[in-house]
């Protein structure tokens, strides 16, 4: 099974050094690592991957490369790039796949999914949320920063061959250390974790400050609520049944990740393009369309846009 991995963010890293370190020595998995920067993939091929996990690192071997005509067809595709780098990815998972491929979607946000609309991408579409910290320190370099389920469910209901291939996907993952479950629901799923990204990023990456911080001032813990409150009655309002108190879980990521950076706060540091459109944008849009007042959020929309101007 040849399984490939696009973008070696934090995620993607991850991802391919947990399967690589934990895979079985005598069949070892045929795994890639797809960078659209041809000097950095060069520089992980010869360098390899570091795996940070609490006291632990560990190295590994990967194959990464710039051009996917290198690993040829793939049965496994993974898209771990961000938001802004979802179309681009998904012409090169499209020069990855087979008929019997498995494109297995990991973002934040929802701005990904109109991008995935049938006939626009040809392989089975997985959807994925997860709530693993992961940070990535420097190419090829990740820190594992905090565990937490993962979900992956079809966009579309599959046939009994891509379940299967689901289900050893769901496997795989498990066995490397990343908790990993099936849902039926992987929609209701993909709109919790957007309102619990809706309330923690885009204030992290205004106030600058690990998540826990959001709790000890009146001031952001007010926000956080009011722009999860917006993002929840929206969600309810499109009919999306959110899992779950959606203020309650949002407050908690913040206390298991208390000292954990937002991937939009990474961003912001790195001056990259960050997930704004894809997760409070993506609230407003739809508060605009439903006649549902959503202001908190259009603020934290507007000031992480002046922050990206600023650059
Ligand atoms: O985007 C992130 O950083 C994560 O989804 C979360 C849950 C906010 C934890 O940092």
């Amino acid at each position: 099974m040849k399984i490939a991995i696009i973008g070696p963010g934090a995620l993607g890293t991850l991802l391919a050094a947990s399967l690589t370190i934990k895979s079985n020595p005598k069949t070892p998995l045929d795994l890639w690592l797809l960078d659209y920067k041809p000097e950095r993939a060069k520089f992980l091929n010869e360098q390899g991957l570091i795996l940070e996990k609490g006291d632990q690192r560990l190295n590994c071997k990967i194959n990464a490369t710039a051009d996917p005509q290198e690993i040829g067809p793939a049965d496994i595709i993974i898209l771990c790039v961000k938001y802004p780098d979802v179309a681009d990815g998904l012409q090169q998972a499209a020069k990855l796949a087979h008929s019997d491929s498995l494109l297995v979607t990991l973002q934040n946000g929802i701005g990904h999914l109109e991008l995935l609309k049938p006939g626009r991408v040809s392989p089975a579409i997985v959807l994925g949320v997860t709530a693993l910290g992961a940070n990535l320190v420097s190419p090829g370099h990740v820190r594992h920063a905090g565990s937490g389920l993962t979900r992956i469910g079809f966009l579309k209901t599959a046939g009994f061959a891509k379940s299967l291939l689901l289900a050893k996907v769901c496997n795989l993952l498990n066995d490397c250390g990343m908790e990993t479950a099936i849902v039926d629901n992987i929609l209701d799923y993909v709109w919790t974790k957007l309102v619990i990204n809706v309330g923690i990023n885009a204030l992290t990456a205004i106030h600058r400050c690990p998540n826990g911080e959001l709790l000890e001032y009146a001031d952001t813990l007010n926000t956080l609520t009011a722009a999860v409150k917006e993002g929840e009655a929206v969600a309810r309002a499109k009919g999306i049944q959110v899992v779950g108190d959606p203020l309650a879980m949002t407050l908690d990521v913040c206390r298991k990740t208390t000292r954990n950076l937002s991937s939009m706060l990474q961003d912001i540091n790195n001056k990259r393009p960050t997930e704004i459109d894809s997760i409070n944008g993506e609230i407003v849009a739809a508060g605009r369309k439903l006649g549902i007042p959503v202001p908190v959020n259009e603020a934290l929309v507007r000031k992480v846009k002046e922050i990206e101007i600023s650059y």
